[in-house]
Parts: C-alpha cells; structure tokens; sequence
C-alpha cells in the first residue's frame, strides 16, 4: 500500500511513522517552570544525533486545539534552557506513562506517580531518583516547524548508576538496564531484556579474508 501524504491527515501520518520507526528510546524529561514548579513527561520522538558535542533532539507535538499552544515541557526548556532526560526502566513503566497524562500547567506529574527526585550535577533542574541513568541538558536551539517543536540540546552531564558502568570503556551494561522502548502509539512498548544479540562489525581487510 502507498501512502501519499500530500493526500492523508496529519494523525494518519503520525500513526504510519510511529509505527514504523520503532523501537524508539524515551526521554523522561524532567524540566521546570518560570516559578520553579517541577513537571515530568515522556517524549519517543528522541534520539542523540552528535558526540563531539554532545547532542540530542526530541520532537514535541504543540497541544490540539485553537491557537499554538505548546506542551510544558517544550515551555519550560525555552523558558529555562535546562532539561534533564531520565532513562525509563520496565519497573518505571507504569509510572512514566502517569506523567504523559495531560494535567495541567503547575501539577507536578512526579507527586502523583509517588517519584522522588534528586539534585543534579550541573543544570539546576533536579532529576528522577529511582531513574538507573540520566543526561543533564542545556538548550541550544528550538525549531519551530508546523505544528512541531524540534528540541536540540547539549548533554553536559551524565548520571549512570555504578551497577550498570563496565569501567573499562566505560560503557554502558545496557543488557542490564533493562530499558524498554516505544513502538507505535496504541500503548505499545518493547522490553529489551534477554532480547540482545550482537553481530560484530569486521573490517574491509577482515570481509576480504573470509570472501576471498
Ligand atoms: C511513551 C510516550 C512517548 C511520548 N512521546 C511523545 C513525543 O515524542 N512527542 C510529544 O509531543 N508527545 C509525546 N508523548 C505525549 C506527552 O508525554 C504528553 O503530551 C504529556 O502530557 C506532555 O506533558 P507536558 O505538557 O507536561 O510537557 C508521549 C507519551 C508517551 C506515554
């Protein structure tokens, strides 16, 4: 079946592409508003996208209905320039979904899902305790395009829980983590433990030897 989205509904859009670039990884994002009121919400539309500096994107839908109204958490970042992404766990999932719930501006999201926070390194705002991981974020450009808002910020410090740091890279016991994923948008998401399997990568010299 094609698709020609000149011709489908911007929802229709959405429900193709969620579906299809899938499993995605998601940002617990933990920001805070002028008056300093901690807010929590989920975003998939997330990946890092640079290393040298360290960059990631999220993607932030602006609210339905009149006018351009966008989420807290894209508010907060522009408002702040500082946002902390928290790593979600299968034993975080019930509670990450609470956050999504649409409460209104003020509410902390992380009250009612009963998380605690704990201070952050460099950014002042705080991040999710019981999260295994988080990136402490600065602002460094929102784009504005339609009905989106593309977040682009530095990672300027990054919390991992000892238990999950092989120190030799380091790198990450991500087999451990048991972080899960988000495929499409009808509430379902992927586990990712015991479900790893690894495919080294070789070399040209390496591939000529064994396809001689
Ligand atoms: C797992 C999950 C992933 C989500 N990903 C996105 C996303 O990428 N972009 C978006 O705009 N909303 C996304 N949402 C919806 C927001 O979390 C939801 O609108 C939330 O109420 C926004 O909160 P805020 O207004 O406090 O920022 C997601 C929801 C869930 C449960």
């Amino acid at each position: 079946m094609l698709f020609d989205l000149s011709k489908v509904t911007a929802h229709q859009t959405y429900n193709l592409l969620i579906g299809l670039v899938a499993p995605r990884p998601i940002a617990w994002i933990t920001s805070v508003d002028l008056a300093g009121k901690l807010n929590a919400a989920p975003f998939s539309a997330y990946n890092y996208v640079g290393v040298d500096p360290p960059i990631i994107a999220v993607g932030v839908g602006n609210r339905p209905g009149p006018g351009v109204v966008g989420k807290d958490t894209a508010q907060n970042i522009r408002n702040t320039r500082e946002f902390v992404i928290n790593v979600v766990t299968e034993a975080l999932a019930e509670a990450m979904v609470t956050t999504a719930i649409d409460f209104p501006p003020g509410v902390n999201e992380l009250d009612i899902a009963g998380l605690k926070t704990a201070p952050s390194a460099v950014v002042s705002v705080p991040r999710i305790a019981a999260a295994p991981a988080s990136l402490e974020c600065r602002e460094i450009a929102t784009i504005e395009i339609g009905n989106s808002r593309v977040i682009l910020g530095q990672v300027v410090a990054i919390h991992v829980n000892d238990e999950f740091i092989d120190p030799a890279g380091p790198y990450v016991r991500a087999e451990e983590l048991h972080a899960i994923g988000r495929m499409n948008g009808l509430g379902g998401y992927v586990r990712t433990r015991d479900a790893f399997f690894h495919i080294p990568r070789t070399t040209y010299a390496e591939w000529l030897r064994a396809n001689p």
